[in-house]
């Protein structure tokens, strides 16, 4: 089992790299795959074509309602852990858990816990665990992404994006956050700056996956409102397969399947 995480600012493309990656997957015949939306405005399931009914968020506030009617010993994370399984979607090609909102107002601590939780102990029973993170550093502060093997920060053009990128690479290194590997990918390159993107990614320090072009397929998939696994293959998708196969994802042992 591996666990990959996709990170950075906000808006610089991580929900469609996560997106892409799970269509790589799928289409290499890759059948025991999780995908966990973490950002509270959860778009995960939208890009792959997914309805979700319910999120950990509004099993949460189920939580608050039923609480006084759970048998004597049954407790709180029990109930919530055998709830979190039951709203899995499933799709013939992989499982998605959405995190949701925030219960009230300032405090994502139950939610944060049970995605630890996830990240733990179930995840183990699938081979690839794709998480898509909340924008920014957060995830690394409430320690929400620390069993996850492989982090992806993803960059736009943007200065911003780039130090926000340094940002969760210091903040990584400072917290002791123990991923596996660090890595960057710079997103919605246009050609004339790949040079200048190569330079300033060097001295970044996570190891630099690649760039994605910007690609109209993304926006005019996305203005339909059509799933990005249903992408015919375009500039975007081949550089997602190039980073997919410098991640050696495939390297790892596989779990029996489900
Ligand atoms: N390579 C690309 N080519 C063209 N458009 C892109 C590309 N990558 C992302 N986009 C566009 O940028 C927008 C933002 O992408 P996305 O939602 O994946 O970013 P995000 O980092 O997940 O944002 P948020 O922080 O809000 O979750 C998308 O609506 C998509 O249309
Ligand atoms: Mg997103």
């Amino acid at each position: 089992m591996r666990i990959l995480a996709v990170s950075g600012k906000g808006g610089v493309g991580k929900t469609m790299l996560a997106a892409l990656m799970i269509r790589k997957m799928v289409k290499d015949g890759e059948k025991n795959i999780l995908a966990i939306d973490a950002d509270p405005d959860f778009n995960l399931p939208g890009m792959l074509g997914v309805s979700v009914k319910n999120t950990v968020g509004d099993i949460k506030e189920e939580l608050l309602t039923k609480q006084s009617q759970l048998p004597p010993g049954y407790s709180k994370d029990t109930w919530l852990e055998s709830r979190v399984f039951e709203i899995i979607a499933e799709t013939p090609d992989f499982d998605i858990l959405v995190m949701g909102r925030p219960e009230g107002p300032g405090c994502y601590c139950s939610v944060n816990n049970v995605l630890r939780w996830v990240i733990d102990s179930m995840t183990k029973s699938y081979d690839h665990v794709i998480i898509d993170a909340e924008a920014g550093l957060e995830h690394i502060s409430r320690k929400t992404t620390l069993g996850v093997d492989d982090m992806i920060i993803v960059t736009d053009m943007s200065q911003h994006g780039f130090d926000t990128a340094k940002r969760i690479n210091e903040l990584a290194g400072k917290l002791g956050a123990r991923f596996k590997h660090l890595y960057l990918v710079a997103n919605r390159v246009n050609a004339e700056h790949e040079k200048a993107i190569t330079e300033r990614v060097e001295s970044l320090g996570p190891e630099f996956l690649g760039m994605i072009p910007y690609d109209i397929c993304i926006e005019e998939y996305l203005f339909a409102g059509r799933s990005l696994l249903d992408l015919e293959e375009c500039n975007a998708t081949k550089a997602v397969e190039a980073i997919m196969d410098k991640l050696s994802y495939y390297d790892v042992p596989r779990q029996p399947q489900k």
